[in-house]
């Protein structure tokens, strides 16, 4: 509960030579509910008193009785304890009451009122395939995006994309000796990767394509027009394909600068690092130093002048607090960079800059069949493993309701929401074994699972007619004074803290973890007590808790970028 009620039993509580803290530390549950919610015992105080602990608990309970406030209902001793009874409904109709009018307002927050969190995600490569590689930072990013933004930030959402580098000399070559236009255009990206592999076979037989690349990636750093024209041709269609994917996981981007945009952006980092005598030659090369910190150099500026993927992720790091004075700065980026990234930190460090940047790593996703090593040149596209959920969720949603209106938009709403909330349901850090059976299970711990809760409330409540009397307000809430409609309290209760714990840790399984644990709450609820057919003032209220349930699950599934089907 949010409103501490052991404080306010400690507030009530006048002994002789003992503070309110002490008397709160003393405070425990009894193992028993028919014992009350809160228990004293007395005989820590019998030899200062010098009178037993039954007789304390005695005069204590008289002296409170006048004392009494709500949600404190009943005291008794009763052998040297004093229990208390608390009126748990006190704060359930309240907490329902305002579920019910701030719908899914419920759980924001002004906590992050004036202050900007930049979050680096996604931030695909142009040219290549969208592969489950990506699923991850697209995801966690995406949640966090969101979940900030309801707590109250500012929140910037960049796509830092990787479009530079000498590969993009190679493609224009390819594109130039062996493509066209028309397969470019129906093909998109699976045909930019595949002139790219031909590029390198060629390339073995013939050293001269590597000096044409690398005279047409010069010509893009020059500016040079027909270069431009091709290099952005290849982004454009490497964007427009993947935001079909970003519209179906429900992702957005505030901004879409990525390596290039920072190509001429990199030298007031250089000149500063060269002024504060911390960059270094090194055989032509510019590095920073990290021994000291027991870490490889930070290369900077190769010897043939060249900048590397390290110096454009500085010179970022600038604008982005140039721009947006960010409060934090997140990196959703696999572990496999995690060095990248403490090198990165430190140089900053070392340059005074003190400005609240993190790297938010997370584990890898596979297959179940092994599927993924990239080095066999099996990748996973995502889009076909999104495609092939969606396909298994049709069937099964056909088996289990065959009459079920508009089956294609729920199957794709419940096989992209499960592939969705199993890649956020552990920690980040853990490695993913992606089964499709499993995380398309209606009953385990899924995305579905969860939908099909959701769905089931907005059945009941379609049941109850008129809604708008459900506003926390006038019904018998005796009903749902029971183990199971008190747990479903306490869990709604628990959503903001979620959202907190969520923002603090970075880690958006805390949601996924607490909407199943929700879900399971509410089915027990629902299989143990009677609402249709109940009678009207106990039906009130527990049409309420569903009502609360449906806003707070479906708001979760938002955050997490899950659509809520209304029926399943
Ligand atoms: N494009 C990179 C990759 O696919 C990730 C970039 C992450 N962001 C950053 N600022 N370095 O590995």
């Amino acid at each position: 509960m949010n409103i501490d009620t052991k404080k306010i039993i400690a507030d009530m509580i006048t002994i002789e030579g003992e503070s309110a803290q002490s008397i709160y530390d003393a405070l425990g549950v009894p193992p028993d509910e028919s014992m009350g919610d809160f228990a004293l015992p007395c005989f820590p105080y019998a030899k200062k008193l010098r009178k037993s602990p039954v007789k304390i608990a005695e005069e204590l309970q008289q002296a409170l009785q006048s004392k009494l406030r709500p949600p404190v209902a009943k005291v008794q001793a009763v052998n040297g304890y004093l229990n208390f009874y608390v009126d748990r409904l006190y704060y359930a109709k309240d907490l329902l009451k305002s579920i019910l009018a701030l719908k899914s307002d419920y759980g924001n927050s002004d906590m992050g009122e004036g202050k900007t969190i930049c979050i680096d995600y996604s931030s695909i490569n142009i040219a290549k395939p969208f592969h489950i590689g990506h699923l991850c930072t697209t995801v966690i990013g995406g949640a966090l995006y969101k979940v900030y933004k309801k707590l109250g930030y500012r929140v910037v959402g960049i796509n830092h994309l990787g479009d530079w580098g000498t590969q993009f000399g190679k493609l224009i070559v390819a594109y130039k000796m062996w493509g066209n236009g028309k397969s470019l255009e129906e093909k998109g990206v699976s045909y930019l990767n595949s002139l790219y592999v031909k590029f390198h076979k060629e390339a073995e037989k013939d050293s001269s394509l590597d000096d044409k690349a690398r005279f047409y990636f010069k010509k893009i750093e020059d500016g040079d027009k027909e270069a431009l024209e091709l290099f952005n041709l290849f982004k454009e269609i490497t964007l427009k394909e993947v935001d079909k994917i970003y519209k179906r996981l429900n992702i957005e981007f505030d901004s879409y600068n990525g390596e290039a945009f920072y190509n001429d952006k990199m030298e007031p980092v250089l000149n500063e690092l060269k002024e504060k005598n911390l960059l270094v030659e090194s055989d032509g090369a510019k590095i920073v130093d990290l021994s000291e910190y027991g870490m490889p150099p930070c290369l900077l500026v190769k010897a043939d002048g060249a900048t590397l993927y390290a110096t454009r992720d500085l010179a970022a790091a600038y604008y982005r607090k140039k721009t947006y004075d960010f409060y934090k700065c997140l990196y959703v980026v696999a572990y496999q960079q995690n060095l990248h990234f403490k090198q990165i930190f430190k140089v900053l460090e070392l340059l005074g800059k003190d400005w609240g940047v993190y790297h938010i790593p997370f584990g890898m996703v596979s297959l179940e069949d092994g599927a993924m090593s990239t080095r066999k040149g099996k990748v996973v596209l995502l889009e076909d493993v999104l495609n092939k959920a969606v396909e298994k969720a049709h069937a099964i949603i056909t088996e289990k309701n065959p009459d079920l209106e508009d089956k294609e938009k729920i199957a794709e709403q419940v096989g992209v929401g499960a592939v969705i909330f199993s890649t956020l349901y552990n920690n980040r850090i853990k490695d993913i074994v992606f089964s499709y059976d499993k995380v398309l299970s209606f009953e385990g711990e899924t995305g579905p699972y969860v939908q099909y809760t959701n769905a089931r409330c907005n059945s009941v409540l379609a049941k109850i007619g008129d809604q708008a009397v459900l506003n926390g307000d006038g019904g018998d809430y005796q009903g749902i004074n029971n183990k199971e409609g008190l747990r479903v309290i306490a869990l709604l209760e628990k959503f903001s803290q979620t959202l907190m714990e969520t923002a603090e840790r970075y880690e958006p399984c805390y949601i996924s973890r607490y909407l199943v644990e929700l879900s399971q709450a509410f089915n027990r609820f629902y299989y143990e007590h009677r609402i249709i057919d109940a009678e009207e003032g106990v039906k009130k209220a527990r049409a309420e808790l569903v009502a609360a349930v449906h806003i707070v699950l479906e708001e979760g599934l938002r955050l997490l970028g899950i659509s809520a089907p209304k029926q399943m």
